[in-house]
C-alpha cells in the first residue's frame, strides 16, 4: 500500500463513503428538495386532494395537512429532511401553512436551479432571495389590514379559510363559531392562551355534533357502580400516586409458616389501603382523579365513603384538569391538604361515559369535544381545528389579515418585481425568480382546482397591475375576485412565517456544494425498512463496500 500511495491522491474517507461536489452536489439535493415539495402540493387549497399514508405497522392516516403528510412519510434524505423542517416550524410558529411554505421552497429551488445553469454564481442567488424576502415581509406588513380583533364574523371567516379543503369543511359554519367561542374564552385582553383549550375526541356521532363545553372532559368511568357519578358541589382532588399497597424495594420473600402469620400480613396491607382513604377523606375531597392505580379494595372503601373516584386518568387530562380548578396535582397523600382540593362540579353523561369537570368561578379553561363517525375522521377533523384555533388565536392577538385564494402571493410578486429594478447585478434576476416563485400558490391552486392555471395567473396579474391588492382566485367559480370580501382571509402572520423559513430553507441547501457522506447516499441507513425499490447496492453491507467510491469520486 504504501508504495502504490506515491503520486496518489490520499484517501482520507472509509470506502463506504461517497462524495458530490459543486454542480452535482446541488443537482442532487435540489432534486430532492424538490421531490419533497411535489408530494405535498395536489394537497393545496380547497380543491386539493388527501393523502392516505400507511406506516410500518400498518396504521393508516388520511390527511390532507402537509406536516401530518412529510412527517408520516418516513423519508430517508438528509436534504429532503430540512425541507420537512421548514414543514415544522411552520407548524409550531403559525399552525397553519405547511404545504403553502414547503410548495414554496420547492419552487423557489426550481427557479434556483435555473439560474445556477445560467452560471450564475450560487452567493448571487442566495444574497437575492434574502433581499426579496426581506423586502416580501416588508410589504406583507403594508398589504395586510387591520382588523378589529372583536370582530367575530371576520375571525369565523378565518376559522373558515383554515379549514377548507380539509376534513372540517362540511361543518364549517357550526365548527368556526365554535372555534372563535373556544378562543374568546381563553383571551384576556388580546392575550390568547391556547393551553387552556383542550380537545377531546369521540367517535361515533357527526362531526357536526361536536360542542364547546366549559372546563375539562373526561373520558372515564367510576371505579366502582357504588360511587356517585355527578357530584354538584365537587371537592376534587388530583392525585400522582398510586392508591394501592406500596410495593417494597427489594423483593422480599415471605414466607408463612401459620395462618395467623397471614392474616396479620393480609391485615398489614388492608390498613395501609384504609390509611390512604382516609388521607384522601382528610383534605375533604368528595372526588378524586387518580393518574396511577386504585386497589379493588381502597375502590371498596372510597364508595362507601361516598368520593368518586377514577383512575388511570390521561396525564394530559390531569394536567389540563390542574389549569380548569386551579390546584396542585398530589404526589403523595402524605403531604396532601385542604388546600390541595379544588371546587366545582362534575356531571355524567351516560349516553356518552363521560364526566364533564367545571371550575368554580375564577375557573377558566374550555374543552372542544370533537365527534366523528371514525378514528379516521376525528383525526383529521382534530388536525383541520388545530389549525383553525392556531389561525384564529394569532389573527385575535396580532389583528393583521391579509386576502387568500393567492391574492396575497401575486400582489407580493409585482411589488417585488418593481423592487428588483433597484437591485443591482445577478442579485436582481434572483429577486425576479423569487417573485415567480410565490405565484406558484395561485398556480397550484388552479391546477388543484382543474382550471388552466396560466389563464388564471394572466387575469390574476392584470386585476393587480389595476391596483386591485385584494383580487385572488375563487377556486369554485374559476373567477378572480375579491377574496377578502367573499371571506377568504388568512393572518398575515403565517404568511411571513412561510416565506421566511422557505427562503431559510433554500438558502440553506443552495450554499452547499459538497456532500460527504459515510454511506450511500441514495439507500436507507436501516435497511430492513423496505427503501426503494432496486435501491441500488444491495448487499453493500455485507461485502464490505466493494467500489463504493467507484461512482462517486
Ligand atoms: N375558498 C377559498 N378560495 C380560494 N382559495 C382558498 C380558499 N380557502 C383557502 N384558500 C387558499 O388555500 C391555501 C391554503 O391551502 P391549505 O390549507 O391546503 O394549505 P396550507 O394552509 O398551506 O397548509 P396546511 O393547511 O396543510 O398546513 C391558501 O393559499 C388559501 O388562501
Ligand atoms: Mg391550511
Amino acid at each position: 500500500m504504501s508504495q502504490r500511495m506515491q503520486g496518489q491522491p490520499m484517501i482520507v474517507m472509509s470506502e463506504d463513503a461517497q462524495r458530490v461536489k459543486d454542480k452535482d452536489a446541488q443537482e442532487h439535493n435540489i432534486t430532492a428538495a424538490r421531490a419533497v415539495a411535489d408530494a405535498v402540493r395536489s394537497t393545496l387549497g380547497p380543491k386539493g386532494m388527501d393523502k392516505m399514508l400507511v406506516d410500518s405497522m400498518g396504521d393508516v392516516t388520511i390527511t390532507n395537512d402537509g406536516v401530518t403528510i412529510l412527517k408520516e412519510m418516513d423519508i430517508d434524505n438528509p436534504t429532503a429532511e430540512m425541507i420537512i423542517e421548514v414543514a415544522e416550524t411552520q407548524e409550531d410558529e403559525a399552525g397553519d401553512g405547511t404545504t403553502t411554505a414547503v410548495a414554496v421552497t420547492g419552487e423557489l429551488l426550481k427557479n434556483a436551479q435555473d439560474l445556477l445553469e445560467q452560471d450564475i454564481h450560487p452567493t448571487a442567488v442566495i444574497k437575492g432571495f434574502h433581499l426579496a424576502s426581506e423586502k416580501a415581509r416588508e410589504e406583507i406588513d403594508n398589504i395586510a389590514e387591520q382588523v378589529d380583533t372583536d370582530d367575530e364574523d371576520l375571525l369565523r371567516k378565518v376559522a373558515e379559510t383554515s379549514m377548507t379543503g380539509k376534513g372540517a369543511e362540511l361543518n364549517k359554519e357550526a365548527l368556526s363559531q365554535i372555534i372563535v367561542d373556544a378562543v374568546r374564552g381563553v383571551t384576556v385582553e388580546d392575550t390568547v392562551d391556547l393551553e387552556y383549550v383542550n380537545i377531546e375526541t369521540q367517535t361515533g356521532r357527526a362531526a357536526g355534533e361536536s360542542e364547546l363545553l366549559e372546563g375539562a372532559v373526561i373520558d372515564k368511568d367510576p371505579v366502582h357502580d357504588n360511587m356517585p357519578t355527578s357530584v354538584g358541589d365537587a371537592k376534587i382532588l388530583l392525585l400522582n400516586e398510586a392508591v394501592e399497597v406500596e410495593e417494597t424495594d427489594v423483593d422480599t420473600e415471605v414466607s408463612i409458616t401459620d395462618p395467623d402469620q397471614l392474616k396479620s400480613f393480609l391485615d398489614r396491607e388492608e390498613a395501609q389501603l384504609k390509611e390512604k382513604v382516609e388521607q384522601i377523606k382528610a383534605t375533604g375531597a368528595n372526588v378524586v382523579f387518580c393518574q396511577k392505580g386504585i386497589d379493588d379494595l381502597a375502590q371498596h372503601y372510597l364508595a362507601k365513603e361516598g368520593i368518586l373516584a377514577v383512575r388511570r386518568s390521561k396525564k394530559s387530562d390531569i394536567q389540563f384538569l390542574r389549569e380548569v380548578l386551579n390546584v396542585n396535582i398530589v404526589s403523595d397523600l402524605d403531604s396532601a391538604s385542604e388546600d390541595d382540593v379544588g371546587t366545582g362540579s362534575v356531571t355524567r353523561d351516560d349516553a356518552d361515559e363521560l364526566f364533564y369537570v367545571k371550575g368554580g368561578d375564577d375557573a377558566h379553561g374550555v374543552t372542544l369535544l370533537l365527534r366523528g363517525s371514525t378514528d379516521h375522521v376525528v383525526d383529521e377533523l382534530e388536525r383541520g381545528i388545530t389549525d383553525a384555533l392556531d389561525v384564529v388565536a394569532q389573527t385575535v392577538s396580532d389583528g393583521r389579515v391579509v386576502s387568500g385564494g393567492g391574492a396575497i402571493e401575486v400582489e407580493l410578486a409585482s411589488r417585488l418585481r418593481d423592487y428588483s429594478d433597484s437591485v443591482e447585478g445577478r442579485e436582481q434576476l434572483a429577486v425576479e425568480a423569487f417573485a415567480d416563485s410565490l405565484e406558484l400558490v395561485p398556480r397550484v391552486l388552479a391546477e388543484n382546482a382543474g382550471l388552466d392555471s396560466i389563464d388564471t395567473l394572466v387575469d390574476l396579474r392584470a386585476a393587480h397591475e389595476d391596483g386591485d391588492k385584494r383580487a385572488g382566485l375563487n377556486v369554485f367559480s374559476g373567477d378572480v375576485e375579491d377574496t377578502f370580501d367573499s371571506g377568504v382571509v388568512e393572518p398575515a402572520h403565517a404568511k411571513e412565517q412561510a416565506l421566511s423559513s422557505a427562503t431559510e430553507a433554500a438558502n440553506l441547501v443552495l450554499k452547499i456544494d459538497d456532500i460527504i457522506s459515510a454511506g450511500d447516499l441514495s439507500t436507507d441507513k436501516g435497511g430492513d425498512e423496505g427503501g426503494a425499490p432496486g435501491g441500488a447496492p444491495g448487499g453493500m453491507g455485507g461485502m464490505g463496500g466493494m467500489g463504493g467510491m467507484g461512482g462517486a469520486m
